[in-house]
């Protein structure tokens, strides 16, 4: 392609992946508003891009492999940039629902402190390599020097390589699902050749030699050193192999505390969407909690942890899908003992029969949790025309670097 066949264009504003976005729309990846680029239209997409007058806000990415890997997509940015895009996108949804509220300042993750993320590992002619696809691509790219794990997932790399020469085929890299916990490495591999009896004892030394807490191949445990339990307030939890966890430590302790400081003082909170105990089991020192979760094993997780802990007040769990079968004002207000508050964290569809439901109960104050501003604002409309206050929505960053975006808010029921 010759220089002809350039365009230029000035980017207006960055989409939800993160791409810049210019009249047209056309999107050209790791651009910033305001800068004017140039580069080959590829359908909608800019491809060759030269940036021909940078924003004041790109600056150099903090990690060598930037260029290559998918793994991030918003290191040309400063972060004081990246906080102020991701507050705009939580604000400007809201502001399109007809609401407005304070926002608190970003909380931002540390680098490296990435606790759970998934590798994609393959063989090689010479061996195996284990990375990150790069953008909107099949390459592995290697990233020895990452910026954005925490160094005990460092560690699994050239375990996950050893995996992949016993266990994958030519053609279909693993995916490797791995968790930092205090016992050790927790593996939850797939797409890895079928188990058999020989593959079963390599696996089996592979995690002995490299003392994996626990390694999970497709729905089949090969070997459990020690159960890679994660600390839930005073509760230790053994997750389902793959189950959700918040991305960081650091950005769970954000969103914890500012669960606590919304529903500080209620008695009976019901936690929604609870995953496998991580805010159900803190709140359970003050309050007696019900834990509502579509995964059963994530349940069973949860209610093991606090069968084992000492000191925390009353959970009772219930796996139930909150979609098709949301609490109800009768579940949530029964006889003498309705819930003061609720913590509601659902995945990226949002909660709209849930929130409905809580907005009849008038159960008095909400902690949201949200992964995705636009069902976060279209649930925070349903509260808000059935009386509630939203009194402050709070980002934080535990997804750095890139264009997810995560949020607590508290909503309280006006008198
Ligand atoms: C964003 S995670 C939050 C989990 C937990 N609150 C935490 O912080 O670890 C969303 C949770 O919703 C659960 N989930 C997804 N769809 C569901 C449904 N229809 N009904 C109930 N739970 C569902 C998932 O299994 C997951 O545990």
């Amino acid at each position: 392609m010759t220089d002809a066949a350039r365009i230029t264009a000035t980017i207006s504003r960055l989409g939800h992946q993160g791409d810049g976005v210019a009249d047209g729309p056309l999107f050209a990846p790791r651009t910033l508003p305001g800068e004017v680029v140039s580069g080959i239209a590829v359908g909608s997409r800019l491809t060759s891009i030269r940036i021909e007058t940078p924003s004041e806000h790109r600056v150099q990415p903090p990690c060598r492999h930037y260029k290559s890997c998918g793994g991030c997509q918003l290191q040309h940015a400063s972060d004081g940039f990246v906080a102020q895009w991701k507050t705009d996108v939580v604000r400007n949804a809201l502001t399109a629902q007809g609401l407005e509220t304070e926002f608190r300042p970003v909380h931002t993750s540390p680098s490296q402190s990435r606790r759970r993320a998934t590798l994609a590992v393959r063989r090689t002619k010479k061996g195996a390599m284990a990375g990150f696809h790069g953008q909107a691509s099949d390459v592995i790219t290697e990233i020895p020097d990452c910026r954005l794990l925490d160094p005990a997932l460092m560690a699994a790399i050239p375990v996950a390589e050893s995996l992949a020469l016993a266990g994958a085929s030519r053609k279909t890299p693993l995916s490797v699902t791995v968790t930092a916990s205090d016992a050790g490495l927790d593996m939850f591999v797939q797409n890895g050749k079928p188990l058999d009896g020989p593959l079963r004892i390599v696996l089996a030394q592979l995690a002995e030699k490299h003392r994996i807490a626990r390694l999970t191949w497709d729905d089949e445990l090969i070997a459990m050193e020690q159960p890679p339990v994660q600390p839930f307030g005073p509760a230790l939890v053994c997750p389902p192999p793959g189950a959700f966890l918040q991305a960081t430590k650091d950005g769970e302790a954000a969103l914890l505390a500012a669960v606590l400081e919304i529903t500080r003082g209620a008695k009976r909170i019901v936690d929604l969407f609870a995953g496998c105990g991580t805010f159900a089991l803190p709140l359970a020192q003050a309050a007696e909690v019900h834990a509502v979760e579509g995964e059963r094993d994530m349940v069973a997780a949860l209610d093991a942890g606090w069968r084992k802990a000492k000191g925390l007040k009353k959970v009772t769990t219930e796996a139930r899908d909150l979609f098709r079968n949301p609490l109800l004002p009768e579940d949530l207000n029964p006889f003498g003992a309705a819930f003061d508050a609720a913590v509601i964290d659902p995945p990226r569809a949002g909660a709209e029969a849930q929130v409905a439901q809580l907005a009849k109960a008038r159960t008095p104050v909400i902690a949201y949790v949200s992964c995705n501003p636009v069902s976060f604002a279209r649930d925070a409309k349903t509260l808000a025309a059935a009386g509630y206050d939203l009194g402050w929505v709070q980002v934080v960053d535990q997804f750095r670097w890139s264009a997810h975006i995560e949020a607590v808010a508290r909503f309280t029921l006006k008198d």
